[in-house]
């Protein structure tokens, strides 16, 4: 068979954009982020948010209800799939779905959200790689945890040639408990990029 000569400019590949990462210091500016990525959302838009146990997937969708302005309150749900919060402002409603128990591709499609995603906003916690099959654009929130390893590093850097007696392995140990009991509270760092069409010409998220 003879390919067809190539004219149109566009080929197979997705287009993927930067729409924001920085820094979040806090739960509040993990919520902060999600407002502003609330208030740009519209009808059929999917987010993605990928991130460890406690990353904030939940803190962020949080904001996000904010800015986009529908009835709350936004939980870890534990039982439920997915939740419908229903606009406040005549706006689309947000569907917040968490895939963490879901066994893949399949059972996502059970949970309907075929019927749901053109009308409404819908973000998925542990979502990659089954979501994207729910539109042709989508965001991907990428939340990243420093570990108390990480945070302990950058707090002593260069520990390595011993020339700070004063630091003795005992104590090394005992500030390693420490970070890694107060990892919960460790900053974090947010990356969006969008996927598709819809994302291609989006302006930069302003935090
Ligand atoms: N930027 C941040 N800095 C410090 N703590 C944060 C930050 N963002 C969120 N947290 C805290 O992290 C904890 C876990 O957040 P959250 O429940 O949103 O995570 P999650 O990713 O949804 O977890 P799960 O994987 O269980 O669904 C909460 O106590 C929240 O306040
Ligand atoms: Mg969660």
């Amino acid at each position: 068979m003879t390919p067809a000569p190539d004219t149109s400019p566009t080929t197979d590949e997705v287009t993927t954009r930067e729409i924001l990462t920085t820094d979040l210091p806090t739960a509040d500016a993990t919520r902060d982020a999600g407002r502003a990525l609330g208030r740009i959302l519209r009808a059929g838009d999917v987010v993605v948010l990928v991130g460890e146990l406690g990353a904030g997937k939940t803190t962020l969708t949080q904001g996000l209800a904010d800015g986009l302005g529908v009835r709350g309150p936004i939980t870890s749900p534990t039982f439920v799939l997915s939740r419908v919060h229903p606009s406040t402002v005549g706006g689309p409603d947000l569907v917040h779905v968490d895939a963490y128990r879901l066994g893949g591709a399949a059972e996502l499609e059970d949970i309907d959200l075929d019927t749901t995603v053109p009308t409404s906003v819908t973000v998925v916690e542990w979502g990659e790689g089954m979501a994207e099959q729910l539109a042709d654009s989508w965001l991907v929130v990428d939340l990243v945890r420093r570990t108390g390893a990480d945070a302990l590093e950058d707090a002593a850097p260069g520990e390595t040639g011993g020339a700070d007696a004063d630091v003795d392995d005992g104590a090394l140990a005992e500030a390693e408990d420490e970070a890694l009991a107060e990892d919960q509270d460790d900053p974090r760092s947010i990356r969006i990029v969008g996927v598709g069409p819809r994302w291609q010409d989006a302006p930069p998220l302003e935090v």
